[in-house]
Order: C-alpha cells, then sequence, then structure tokens
C-alpha cells in the first residue's frame, strides 16, 4: 500500500477521505487491515516519521502509563503553583510561615520525583505521530513548547531546592525527615536561586495558558491529537 494511503488513514479525518463505496464490509475490512499492516511494519522497522523522529511503536494513543502521569503531574503542579502563590500571602516571621513553606519544600520534592519518572517514560518511550494534516510550523511549536514544559517542570523543583540549601532552614521533609543544608547560608546565592524559582513559575504559567489552547484547538479540530491524551477510551 501506498505511503499517503496510510497517512490518509491515520488522519482524523480519514472517514470523510473514503468514497462512498468503502462502506462495504469487505472494503472496510481490507482498509482496517491495510491500516494495521502499515503500523505493524513501522514497528518492526522503525521508520522515520513526517516529523523526523524515529518511532518505536506506532499506535495511535498515548499509553495508559503516560496518560495517567500526564494528568496526575498536570493537577499536582497546578495545585503546588497555587501553593506557592499561597505562601506570598504567608507573613513572614509568623508563627504559620514555617509550616508552609516546608509543607511547600516536600510536597515540591516529591512531585520532583514523578516528574522524573514521568521523563525517564517519555525518554524510553516515543510519543505517537502528531497528524500529517499537521502543518511544520505548528509542529516545531508544538515539540519546542514540550521541551520549554520540561524545562520548567525540572527548574521549578531544582531551582527551590538549591535555594532552600544555601540558607539556614534546609528541608524538613514533611516535618519527619530533616535534611539538613549542604550549602553555606549565603543571601546572595539565596536570592539569585530563589529568583530563577519565581521567574520559572511566570514562565511555566505562561506555557500551561498556551499548552491549554493548543489542547483546545485540537479538541475542536477533531484531528485526534486531544483525544489520544484523554482519560475516556472515545
Ligand atoms: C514543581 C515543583 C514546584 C513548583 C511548581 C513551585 C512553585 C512555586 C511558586 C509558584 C512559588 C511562588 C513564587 C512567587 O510568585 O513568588 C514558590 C515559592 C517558593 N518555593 Fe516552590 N515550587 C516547586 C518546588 C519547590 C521546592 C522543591 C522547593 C524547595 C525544596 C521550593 C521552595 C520554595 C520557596 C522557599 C518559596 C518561597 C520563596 C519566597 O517567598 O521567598 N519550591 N514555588
Amino acid at each position: 500500500m501506498f505511503l499517503q494511503d496510510a497517512y490518509a488513514l491515520d488522519s482524523g479525518d480519514f472517514a470523510a477521505r473514503r468514497s462512498p463505496g468503502c462502506e462495504t464490509a469487505g472494503v472496510r475490512r481490507s482498509f482496517d487491515a491495510a491500516r494495521q499492516e502499515f503500523f505493524q511494519g513501522e514497528a518492526r522497522v522503525g521508520v522515520r516519521g513526517m516529523s523526523g523522529n524515529v518511532r518505536a511503536p506506532a499506535v495511535g494513543r498515548y499509553t495508559t502509563v503516560a496518560i495517567v502521569l500526564h494528568w496526575l503531574i498536570a493537577l499536582a503542579l497546578l495545585a503546588q503553583i497555587a501553593f506557592g502563590w499561597f505562601l506570598e500571602t504567608v507573613p513572614r516571621g509568623g508563627p504559620l510561615r514555617g509550616f508552609y513553606v516546608n509543607l511547600h519544600k516536600s510536597t515540591g520534592l516529591t512531585l520532583a520525583l514523578l516528574i522524573v519518572v514521568r521523563l525517564g517514560w517519555r525518554m524510553a518511550n516515543s510519543p505517537p505521530r502528531l497528524p500529517p494534516s499537521m502543518p511544520a510550523w505548528e509542529r516545531l511549536a508544538a515539540q519546542s513548547s514540550h521541551v520549554a514544559l520540561y524545562v520548567c517542570m525540572l527548574g521549578m523543583p531544582l531551582s527551590g531546592y538549591i535555594a532552600s540549601n544555601f540558607s539556614k532552614y534546609g528541608v524538613k521533609f514533611f516535618n519527619s525527615l530533616t535534611l539538613p543544608p549542604w550549602g553555606p547560608d549565603d543571601a546572595l546565592i539565596y536570592s539569585i536561586f530563589n529568583a530563577t524559582h519565581v521567574f520559572l513559575s511566570y514562565a511555566f504559567v505562561a506555557l500551561i495558558v498556551l499548552h491549554v489552547l493548543a489542547a483546545l484547538r485540537h479538541a475542536m479540530r477533531k484531528d485526534g491529537v486531544f483525544s489520544r491524551m484523554s482519560l475516556s477510551r472515545r
């Protein structure tokens, strides 16, 4: 079968490309068989896709692990960002400041673990291809914004953690495990990493807004990109 036929079959509008005569069960079956054959062949040889990436398993959806990690981390990140902004309203030197800051540090470090697991999973598993109907600029925008999201996901906990090690407080992990600071109590170094933490939080929120808008655009276009990360299997 021709490659362009397979791409047409894979694209969200493949139903629209079928001629009316294709409605018979036999032709429909051969479409499905050809589609499967193409993907299996692709999985075996790891051909290069239109995005230029070598794809290992050519499936149309993200795996369940990837979907669960995506939504779990997305919710946890939004909560962590909201928690960080809430911290700014807690008076410094007040009785509750230490409690909330330590809780934020502890949830942030736990989230960092999840993020590392997700990154490891992402590096070991190629994502499904983008639909061939997507223009080159959109592919580039999607790939670069995903890289930027991962930079923020790693940079946020890392900058917070490093900053904490240049203050005398260190981290009291969920108030049960004390992680003493490995750096000196240095206000300048602390403020550099803290400023990075604050700057990244705004860059991160801007990227998340972009990411959500792009996802909604895919949902409206019904090109299959939104539904393949969806929790429901429709
Ligand atoms: C993904 C993980 C994390 C996210 C999304 C996050 C987010 C935030 C946000 C949005 C703020 C408020 C920034 C502002 O507008 O002023 C903040 C403050 C803060 N974060 Fe995080 N954070 C994370 C992890 C951590 C970790 C792991 C630590 C330390 C171990 C940490 C330590 C702090 C501290 C100490 C502040 C208060 C800074 C100050 O007011 O001086 N954060 N965080």
